[in-house]
């Protein structure tokens, strides 16, 4: 099964993996933890190209395609091997950061978009996807108050990021049957349980039409 998180800046997505991770260890499975951009010792060089803080002058077609980059690299190499062996593979964000970020914040062509994310995955799709929903502000105040490194991605405006968020409520819309919103303005340890809630509930599910068929 595969499971990723998505979410607008601050909304805690992080440090919610290990903890998540953890509890469907217990279940029985063996997890694979990864995350975009980055995963993979190739896909860690091209993040330090995307948030280098001295990249201001990165066009967003070039930006589009080294995420895309990064993420052909972790499928192959990381993530399709792990679900070929039965793992339960999560992965903090995916391709729907792409649609998110470069589609509807940066007002790229989704259709165009949507499709160099398909040649970069193989067309894997995620099983369930995640989406920690938090008013804009709220999340770039935490990130600030944490004292969370500050890179090129973060520095972009405000209305960029609210269009980020719009995006994802509208792809979640689209496939209701892959994603669940979580409000993440709770405290973190209901944001977590319910995360843990809703991946007990999948998994339940999936093993039991495995069972029926
Ligand atoms: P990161 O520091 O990992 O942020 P976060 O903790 O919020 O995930 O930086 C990742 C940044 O890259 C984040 O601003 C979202 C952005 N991003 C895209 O714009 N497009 C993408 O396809 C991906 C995977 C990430």
């Amino acid at each position: 099964m595969f499971i990723t998180l998505e979410g607008p800046e601050g909304s805690g997505k992080t440090s919610k993996i290990p903890p998540l991770a953890d509890f469907i260890r217990q279940k029985g499975y063996k997890v694979l933890a990864t995350r975009e951009p980055g995963g993979t010792a190739i896909g860690d060089q091209v993040r330090a190209i995307l948030t280098d803080l001295a990249n201001t002058h990165m066009t967003p077609r070039a930006e589009v395609l080294l995420f895309q980059a990064a993420r052909a690299q972790l499928v192959e190499q990381v993530i399709r091997p792990a679900l070929q062996a039965g793992e339960v593979v999560i992965c903090d964000r995916y391709a729907d950061s792409t649609l998110a970020y470069q589609g509807y914040g940066q007002g790229g062509d989704l259709e165009q978009i949507a499709s160099l994310v398909h040649f970069a995955t193989g067309g894997l799709k995620p099983d369930l996807t995640l989406l920690l929903d938090l008013e804009v502000e709220e999340g770039l105040r935490r990130k600030q108050i944490n004292g969370v490194e500050w890179n090129r991605l973060d520095a972009y405006a405000l209305a960029y990021h609210q269009r980020v968020r719009q995006g994802y409520l509208e792809l979640a819309q689209k496939e209701p049957e892959r994603w669940v919103i979580v409000d993440a303005s709770q405290p973190p340890d209901a944001v977590q349980s319910n995360l843990c809630q809703i991946v007990a509930e999948r998994l339940a599910v999936k093993n039991g039409s495995s069972r029926g068929s």
